[in-house]
């Protein structure tokens, strides 16, 4: 689960209460609200499988501990409900009625979205809060079905509007970025690099359409997504996010996206109960950050930036305002140093002033506690102000909730600017009818039979069918090597990848980081091709053993999953994963030892962006892209066995060497390029769009230095912004700790273990450089010994070793900055990270940065 962890206890307090409040569906009365009660208790049958077993852990509780009655705000009147909970009413009429009787810190509690993990229902009835997300993979605590789903949001809705005095319901969101991804056995789509190939507005609103019936089955109006960047640099981890390198097509199927997920702007069903919020994402510039950095900086000269903002990339977001679009997430990522989450420029004059956005706008998840200002609170500050309305703080949002009611007290952020963040939040509240919506109404029961059914699964597999590229589709004997697949009778199909749907999902799939495996409901390519085979005869071998009849082979590798900052790479390492590349490497073999080197080759991609795949193209006679293909393979052997033919094209310009990405876009760079943009073949061999290529370039040629780094994947300081962070390695780098922060090096003080880290590190340009090594200590004194050497270490002793003293830091999370000078030749270098002191202090080491000297 995402950057949290829930106390057990807290566990129990959210069981007991939920019980408590199940309790409370069984009364009825006469108000409004009360009259939703009714409507459960006639329209639904609460399907509380897991409740049984709750049941016991409540006694067990009570047992512990003395389970707190939500407190009575006893000096506040009683609501008057009659305005605002009046639909007749102009939407602004009725905010103004019921915040005219908010008090300030109903109104901060509106202004704040805490992660449904780390919350208990009392929470939200005792701070009034007014929204709540699941994280990456925050599935509910009895389970991950969709029924535990609906149970636990349901009554997270209930406790709001029947347990608060003002009743505002509950806005829940959450990241349906490919399907309701986070929700075991729901429809999930290829990621949108896929669909950015397959370039169809009406698949776009399909898929918006079911995934917005998806997420309405579990009692949720919101998902975080269309993502409107447009990458320019596919070292970034969120690359597959992005329909693709320019603003146009991101323009077009963003747009799209969200007239399904919204329904028509305009139209009766916009916003109804088939359909969901979307959120305008990362806003802005995201794709264009240096070195493809997640979270990273867009250098730019000031007027240049203005002009591309103006010229492209607002148009996405113009778009999808004119959708009816209410919300609008802000980016992690900086412009010229400033973040983008404390920039009024951005935010206040050019989003909700140029382009009149009247919605509201909400941080990334703890996405103020990256700004400026020496507390926290300074740092709320400075995002209220520069205009942000809607506050991600997972778990702070208490400290948020205080900080926010102080700064207005002391007058540093105005009424007024609270009341604007309350008005818009309270707006899409109303627009998007939550006041007159049902919790756990009948359509939204009904919906679960839907989910991740036949009907949405044949939307996702039309998806996948169009979203395969194929780029190379080389002559076999007399005919393409597709045609020759189909006249095949004894198909080898090779690699792990190609029966594995976890690797097929990539991140954001159950898991914030997605996993391999069997983690969902899902058909392999295998499994696929299996169910297609039609008298072909299938044998699977996953390390690529060709047999005696083999006569041809669908080898599929990739990428291995990935999301945000866990997917950012180096030059070196955007490439497949080495276990593919062994298997590569037997699979020639094997073909050879066979004498087969001449049968069709066919190789399927699963990779979320363009990689480095220059010492195998020549090896393949066809390459099948099939990005991030979801859980429907199906539609991959539609294409392969069946008789659809390919229709997608590349929405990225692919480089034979990631080492050349930063000049892909320049003049005179063709030779660099593997695949244009717009490539693309069909069966028989022809380019569907004149701009694309049949023709690839021969491979460049490379120093045997930098073919070295690329084989060994030594990290290239010159990708990654001369910052050593755990960011950078793939799953096979050694000695990684990752641990909770992504720290790349760590030692836990309990069980006196040393820190042994290595790393291989290729220096750009000598010179001196000063180390900056982030370090957070548990106490004073503790020396670190750095031992550094060109090419490896091989003796200890022989190795430059520099002692760095630890002090104390406020807290293992509080990196600090302790430097070392030192002198570097160009080339590769081992790093080596060593505790000096057995039993010593805990400590964590964040990243190191290189600083040029000269
Ligand atoms: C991501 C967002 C996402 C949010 C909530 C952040 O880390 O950048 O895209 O919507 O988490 O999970
Ligand atoms: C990230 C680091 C970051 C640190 C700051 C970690 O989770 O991986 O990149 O510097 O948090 O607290």
């Amino acid at each position: 689960m995402k950057k949290t962890k829930i106390g057990s206890a807290a566990a129990i307090v959210l069981v007991v209460i939920a019980c408590v409040f199940a309790g409370v569906y069984q009364k009825s009365s006469t108000s409004m609200m009360d009259e939703n009660v009714a409507n459960i208790q006639e329209e639904t049958e609460q399907p509380n499988d897991s409740w049984p077993e709750q049941a016991e852990e409540v006694e067990e509780a009570e047992e512990e501990e003395k389970v707190e009655e939500p407190e009575e705000v006893a000096e506040l009147p009683e609501a008057d409900k009659s305005v605002y909970m009046d639909a007749t009413q102009d939407t602004e009429v009725r905010i103004d009625a019921l915040m005219a009787q908010m008090t300030l810190e109903e109104k901060v509690a509106q202004m704040v979205q805490p992660e449904q993990a780390v919350l208990t229902l009392s929470d939200i009835t005792e701070y009034n809060i007014g929204s709540i997300l699941s994280g990456g993979g925050s599935a509910p605590r009895g389970g991950n079905t969709v029924t535990h789903w609906q149970n636990n949001v349901d009554n997270m809705k209930y406790a709001s509007i029947t347990q608060t005095r003002l009743g505002i319901p509950l806005l829940y969101g959450v990241d349906a970025v490919h399907g309701h991804n986070n929700v075991a056995d729901a429809t999930m789509f290829p990621h949108n690099i896929g669909l950015g190939a397959a370039d169809d507005e009406e698949l776009m609103e399909s898929i918006g359409a079911v995934t917005a019936r998806e997420v309405r089955a579990t009692g949720i109006q919101w998902t975080f997504a269309p993502t409107l960047g447009n990458a320019r640099n596919e070292l970034w981890g969120r690359t597959y996010e992005c329909y693709g390198e320019d603003v146009d097509i991101v323009t077009r199927l963003g747009a799209a996206y969200v007239r399904g997920l919204q329904g028509e702007n305009g139209t009766d069903e916009f916003l109804d109960a088939d359909h969901i919020l979307a959120t305008a994402k990362h806003y802005i510039g995201e794709g264009y950050t240096a070195y493809g950095q997640n979270q990273g900086d867009v250098v730019m000269d000031e007027a240049e930036f203005d002009k591309l903002l103006h010229d492209s990339l607002l148009n996405p977001y113009k778009a999808l305002l004119d959708e009816g679009a209410l919300t609008v997430m802000v980016s992690y990522s900086s412009v010229n140093g400033l973040k983008c989450h404390e920039s009024a420029y951005l935010i206040n004059e050019v989003l909700k002033g140029e382009l009149g956005f009247t919605g509201l706008v909400v941080s990334d998840y703890n996405g103020v506690h990256q700004v400026s200002g020496s507390t926290y609170k300074d740092k709320v500050a400075q995002s209220v102000n520069a205009g942000i309305d809607l506050f991600m703080e997972p778990n702070d949002w208490k400290v948020f909730m205080e900080a926010l009611v102080e700064l207005v007290k002391e007058g540093t952020v105005s009424q007024e600017r609270v009341d604007d963040a309350v008005r818009r939040i309270l707006r899409v509240k109303f627009e998007a009818g939550l006041f007159e919506e049902t919790v756990g109404a009948k359509r939204e029961v009904e919906l679960i039979g839907e989910f991740g059914g036949e009907e949405n699964r044949a939307v996702a597999r039309e998806a996948v069918r169009k979203s395969l590229v194929l780029l190379k589709n080389d002559d076999v004997g007399s005919k393409t090597a597709m045609e020759a697949l189909a006249d095949s009778t004894n198909i080898l199909v090779a690699g792990k990848k190609a029966d594995n749907v976890g690797a097929q999902c990539g991140g954001w799939t159950i898991s914030w980081q997605g996993s391999k495996g069997d983690i969902t409901e899902g058909t392999t390519l295998l499994e696929a091709l299996e169910n297609a085979a039609n008298g072909k005869n299938i044998v699977y071998s996953q390390d690529g053993e060709v047999s005696a009849d083999t006569d041809a082979v669908i080898v599929a590798v990739g990428e291995d999953p990935y999301a945000e900052m866990q997917g950012d790479r180096s030059y070196s390492n955007l490439t497949i994963t080495n276990e593919d590349k062994t298997m590569l490497n037997d699979l020639k073999a094997s073909l050879t030892a066979a004498g087969k080197e001449d049968i069709p080759v066919i190789a399927v991609l699963f990779t979320g962006r363009p990689v480095t795949i220059a010492d195998y193209v020549e090896d393949f006679d066809a390459i099948v892209e099939a990005w991030l293909p979801g859980t429907e393979g199906d539609g991959i052997a539609d294409v392969l066995l069946g008789d659809y033919d390919f229709t997608g094209t590349l929405t990225y310009t692919w480089t034979w060497y990631a080492s050349d990405i930063e000049s892909k876009f320049d003049n005179g760079s063709e030779d660099l390029i593997l695949f244009k943009k717009g490539t693309g073949l069909t069966k028989s061999g022809e380019s569907l769009k004149p701009e694309g290529t049949t023709v690839i370039n021969a491979k460049p040629v490379k120093s045997e230095a930098e073919l070295a780094s690329i084989r060994e994947g030594i990290i290239d300081l010159s990708s990654t912004g001369y910052v050593l962070e755990a960011e950078n390695y793939t799953e096979d780098s050694y000695l990684v700790g990752r641990g909770n922060a992504n720290n790349i090096s760590y030692v836990d003080g309990w069980s006196g273990e040393w820190a042994n880290a290595k790393w291989d590190i290729l220096i750009p340009e000598a010179g001196k450089y000063k180390l900056h090594f982030y370090i957070a200590a548990e106490k004073d004194s503790d020396t670190v010994s750095i031992y550094y050497a060109p090419g490896e270490i091989t003796d200890d002793g022989a190795a430059n070793k520099t002692a760095v003293p630890m002090t104390k830091t406020a807290d293992l999370l509080d990196y600090q900055d302790f430097t070392l000078d030192v002198s570097l030749e160009e080339g590769s270098y081992e790093f080596k990270f060593m505790n000096d002191t057995a039993n010593g202090a805990e400590f964590r080491l964040d990243r190191i940065e290189f600083e040029y000297m000269d």
